[in-house]
């Protein structure tokens, strides 16, 4: 039996009437809320969460990485940041091809995987076109918690311990994460010099304190010395690029989502399309018949996203074929009552010239009704494991999210497309959807997840859940997930997310299922009603948390 409290707190959401922070981690959902306390709005509270995230949640929250940011103002004007990582200039197109033609390592391991980040410049960018507070109060939190340290929660001990084997291999972050095997326990404090005075160089010199100088010297140091690619030139050149969302329209809902460089939000607009004329509720919630269409929409979905999506400001994106009303239906059409297998299914028809990983997700919405959606990461959890000496803190090891040697499966087991090939200064495609949404013009939800390619069929159930289930935003969270990415042909499913007859039933249609059960996402939500603001903590990290007031 599960007891009564435990199985409330996956169902009742939190409520707060002005204002909300929710993220992987207690510590920083507080820091956050501290900010908007103060009178920062929710672009400052991002700001102070994602500094705060990089010291408490080193899986995850980051320096080293990028991502995408969602704002949306007061009046209701969304924008997109992007401050994905980059391809290094000496990066190759096959630089992880092995003479067997497989795809190397060193795409995931080590220096070489990292991209040039971006985490620091997007954060700098957004404080200063929307930011209230000065710079340096939002960024202090975070020296602070570098500094003095904080409790590690059991979650985080426990993660550290697992990797023990994956940090041996860099003694730099075996020091700081396992203490060369002194490994910390739940409770004890955990105190990062050298990311402390990292941060502080950071909340003195803005972005200049990351891309230029002392961290600059020891970030290209260490790059040498380890055959990584990353130069003085590079950190120099990085840019974020500000983007216009994606908007779709689902049951009376505008969707309003992150555009390329990520395929998030038009392959979760392409699937929000292909089900709209579908009688959801009638063929209940998670039965064979649910999961067998969204299965099918999702293989759909990501053939496409296979083929044609990559950094827009290298290739051309057909934009426009792949979200067209007409399209989606034929694609829709050609679902019958078996599986179509994934090698049977083809990409849109479109005239090119014609038109574990670990992430984190933060929602905040202010007392005025500003919204941040936030997805960023390392890539896999701790990224490359190589973290810079002196500087503290960890490498992304997101250049396996190129298509890194034809035909082979990433770290997600995504085969990826000519789009998304290596070439200096571009960035990898990616499935992060930090996502608002909007009824007659209002915010109603923020949203997002990490989880690889997972994210999106993440986001992609938890809408329905709520939009169309009606489900409670705690519920709508907490309740199992699935997934299908085309390929490998299987569905991946939650553990206890599938009973025993509907797997059978699925199997009767044609399904496979091979993968071991596994959790995955974490989808922090906050929905806007009238009565105020609910709080969705995913429970699937147990350090994450939301406050506000
Ligand atoms: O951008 C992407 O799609 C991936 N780098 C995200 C990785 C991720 O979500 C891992 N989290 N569990």
């Amino acid at each position: 039996m599960i007891p009564a409290a435990i199985l409330a707190a996956q169902i009742h959401p939190q409520r707060y009437a002005h204002e909300a922070v929710v993220c992987d981690s207690k510590v920083a959902s507080k820091v956050g809320a501290a900010i908007l306390s103060r009178g920062g709005n929710a672009v400052d509270a991002a700001v102070a969460t994602g500094f705060a995230l990089a010291v408490t949640l080193p899986a995850a929250g980051n320096i080293g990485g990028g991502g995408f940011m969602m704002i949306r103002t007061a009046d209701g004007k969304a924008i997109a940041l992007d401050y994905r990582e980059t391809a290094p200039a000496a990066s190759t197109r096959t630089m992880f091809v092995t003479p067997e033609g497989k795809l190397s390592r060193d795409s995931t391991r080590g220096h070489r995987a990292a991209g040039v980040p971006g985490s620091v410049a997007g954060f700098w960018e957004a404080h200063r076109r929307y930011g209230k507070l000065p710079w340096k109060e939002v960024v202090a939190p975070a020296v602070r918690l570098a500094d003095q340290g904080f409790a590690v929660p059991y979650g985080l001990a426990i993660s550290l311990k697992n990797k023990a084997k994956d940090f041996a291999e860099f003694p730099e972050s075996q020091r700081i994460f396992c203490r060369n095997g002194r490994f910390y326990g739940a409770s004890e404090v955990f105190r990062q010099p050298e990311l402390a005075a990292t941060l502080r160089r950071i909340q003195t010199q803005g972005r200049k304190g990351f891309y230029h100088g002392k961290t600059a010297d020891l970030l290209t140091k260490d790059m040498k010395g380890h055959g990584g690619l990353i130069t003085k030139a590079d950190l120099k050149n990085y840019q974020v690029r500000w983007r216009e969302p994606l908007r779709g329209e689902f049951h009376g809902y505008t969707v309003v989502t992150m555009p390329p460089p990520s395929s998030g939000g038009i392959v979760l607009l392409q699937m929000l399309e292909m089900v709209k004329n579908d009688d959801l509720k009638t063929l209940g919630w998670n039965s064979s018949s649910y999961l067998h269409l969204l299965v099918e929409v999702m293989k759909r979905s990501f053939v496409n996203r296979s083929v044609f999506l990559g950094d827009p400001d290298f290739v051309y994106i057909p934009q426009g074929h792949m979200l067209d009303k007409g399209l989606l239906a034929g694609l829709r059409s050609q679902i019958g009552p078996r599986a179509t297998p994934a090698k049977e299914i083809e990409p849109i028809a479109v005239d090119e010239q014609g038109e574990r990983r670990e992430t984190t997700h933060f929602s905040i919405v202010d007392r005025n009704g500003m919204a941040v959606a936030n997805t960023y990461t390392l890539n896999g959890s701790y990224g490359s494991y190589a973290t810079v000496k002196g500087a503290g803190f960890l490498l992304n090891n997101e250049m396996d999210d190129f298509t890194g040697a034809p035909g082979q499966p990433n770290l997600f087991g995504l085969i990826q497309g000519e789009k998304n090939a290596i070439q200096p200064g571009k960035r990898p495609l990616s499935s992060m959807t930090p996502t608002f949404v909007e009824k007659n013009g209002k915010l109603v939800l923020v949203l997002g997840s990490p989880g690889g390619p997972t994210i999106i069929t993440t986001v992609f159930q938890t809408l329905l859940n709520t939009l169309e289930f009606e489900m409670t935003i705690q519920r709508s969270v907490s309740s199992p997930r699935f997934h299908h990415q085309w390929l490998p042909d299987q569905i991946e499913f939650e553990p206890f997310g599938l009973s025993a007859d509907v797997r059978a039933a699925l199997e009767v249609r044609g399904h496979v299922f091979e993968k071991k059960p596994e959790e995955n996402g974490s989808c922090h939500s906050i929905q806007v009603g009238p009565e105020g603001l609910s709080v969705g903590v995913d429970p699937r990290i147990s350090s994450s948390g939301a406050d506000g007031r």
